[in-house]
């Protein structure tokens, strides 16, 4: 496959070349039913060089969607205005028990509107200056034109005086980070079926943003965080205050200050601070790496070699045998391992190096919405368990039992390697 080149990584071209075999199969049936694209929207957003100098000084008379224009007709989310009043008396104001989380922006509040009669989260940004009323302002803009079930509906705004607040659909279960990582004793993890549906759900908001979208969006902060799950663990990204429009012409990249968030930056956007698709293709493998393993992208109370995500995979990226070993331990060996090897090879795929050996995310989604069609069934297939504190009976047992499932190859392989 051309655009899913992996560097020096047999074992993954293997299991990767079937999957998107299969799933461009799949895919080629789906494209066959669907309508044309006529739905393709078009964005009325200025190339930022000129435009954010402007939003800047009209602050935000500029904030009204209802220009944005598809095929001449208005589209996308009417962003309503709300009075600072309205949104206090939402939360009680700003009561702490409505108090949801805190990011680098400000705080996030459930609240309930009675305009609306909706339950809605707000964000109240901090109002330390410029920053702040710029990320509000490129985030107004963006998220007002876009429209997919994986994004994050925007309600609406309220920009009184100094008062920046963002009112969004509320999302019931949080976000994505909350159920990997330091999770109560008494709360269940997510299930192998669950983390391949977010995955392809995300990837999808995704391409909506790089390729559907016209002109299209670099997101630049894709991350577990902004990863918002709804009913059913139905995901949806959220926060563009730092997307930026893409590249135009024939230029592949945008300059931009370096932003984002440490742990999912893609290292030639760090270094150049020239953003392109592939520094979001990037993110999205180190947030399906997180998926996967259950660890943080950067996670300062381990020891030095594992903090980084990447860092600690890459290695094991390339020994089949460590493969199993790099499972969430919260699975509790309830995974497929042909599926856990795919996984594993879109993601490496996606962290690599080299921008341009990283997956176009219409290739992403074709793959992972493949994996999430093939459901795994505790009670069918088999539990596994790493070869750490398998038993060689236990191993003996699994091996047999994996002969028509084709999971035998990796017991055999444990079996050498087990460490
Ligand atoms: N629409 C929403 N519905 C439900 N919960 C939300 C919503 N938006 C945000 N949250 C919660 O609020 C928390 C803080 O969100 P916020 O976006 O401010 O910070 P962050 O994503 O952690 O970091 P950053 O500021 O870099 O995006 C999130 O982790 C999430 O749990
Ligand atoms: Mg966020």
């Amino acid at each position: 496959m051309g655009c899913f080149r992996c560097n020096g990584a047999s074992v993954l071209e293997e299991d990767t070349d079937n999957t998107f075999e299969k799933a461009n199969d799949q895919a080629r049936a789906e494209k066959a039913k669907s309508s044309p694209r006529g739905s393709t929207k078009v964005l009325d957003v200025r190339n930022e060089d000129v435009s954010e100098s402007k939003r800047l000084n009209s602050e935000t008379d500029g904030l009204d969607s209802s220009g944005t224009s598809i095929d001449g007709k208005t589209s996308g989310t009417h962003a309503q205005t709300f009075t600072f009043d309205e949104l206090a008396a939402a939360t009680g104001n700003f009561r702490s028990d409505c108090f949801i989380g805190e990011g680098g922006f400000g705080k996030v509040y459930k609240g309930h509107l009675e305009k609306i009669n909706q339950v809605v989260a707000i964000k109240q940004l901090d109002r330390n200056g410029l920053q702040g009323t710029k990320e509000f302002i490129v985030e107004v803009a963006m998220l007002s034109l876009v429209d997919h079930p994986n994004l994050v509906k925007l309600i609406g705004f309220c920009a009184e005086r100094d008062q920046r607040l963002l009112v969004y659909e509320y999302m019931p279960l949080g976000s994505l980070d909350k159920h990997l990582h330091d999770l109560p004793p008494n709360k269940k993890g997510l299930d192998w079926n669950m983390r391949m549906r977010i995955a392809a759900g995300a990837a999808r908001g995704l391409e909506y943003l790089h390729d559907k979208l016209k002109p299209p969006i670099i997101y630049r902060d894709l991350k577990c965080s902004n990863i918002l799950l709804g009913e059913d663990y139905h995901p949806k990204l959220s926060d563009f205050g730092l997307a930026k429009v893409g590249p135009s012409g024939d230029k592949t990249h945008v300059s931009t200050r370096v932003m984002g968030t440490y742990g999912y930056c893609a290292p030639d956007y760090a270094m150049t601070g020239q953003l392109t698709f592939k520094s979001d293709i990037y993110s999205f493998g180190v947030a399906l790496l997180e998926l996967i393993t259950g660890r943080k992208a950067f996670d300062p109370s381990k020891g030095p070699k594992e903090q980084n995500l990447v860092a600690w995979a890459r290695p094991l990226f390339r020994d089949r045998k460590k493969f199993s070993l790099m499972a969430d331990p919260m699975l509790g060996g309830g995974y497929p391992l042909r599926g856990l090897y795919q996984a594993l090879a879109i993601a490496a795929m996606c962290v690599q190096e080299q921008p341009n050996m990283r997956p176009a995310i219409a290739d992403v989604v074709t793959a992972l919405s493949y994996l999430a069609s093939q459901k795994y069934e505790p009670s069918i297939h088999n539990i596994h368990t790493s070869s750490k504190n398998r038993s060689p009976s236990n191993i003996m047992t699994k091996s047999s039992e994996d002969k028509s499932t084709g999971h035998r190859r990796l017991m055999r392989d444990e079996e050498v390697g087990g460490s």
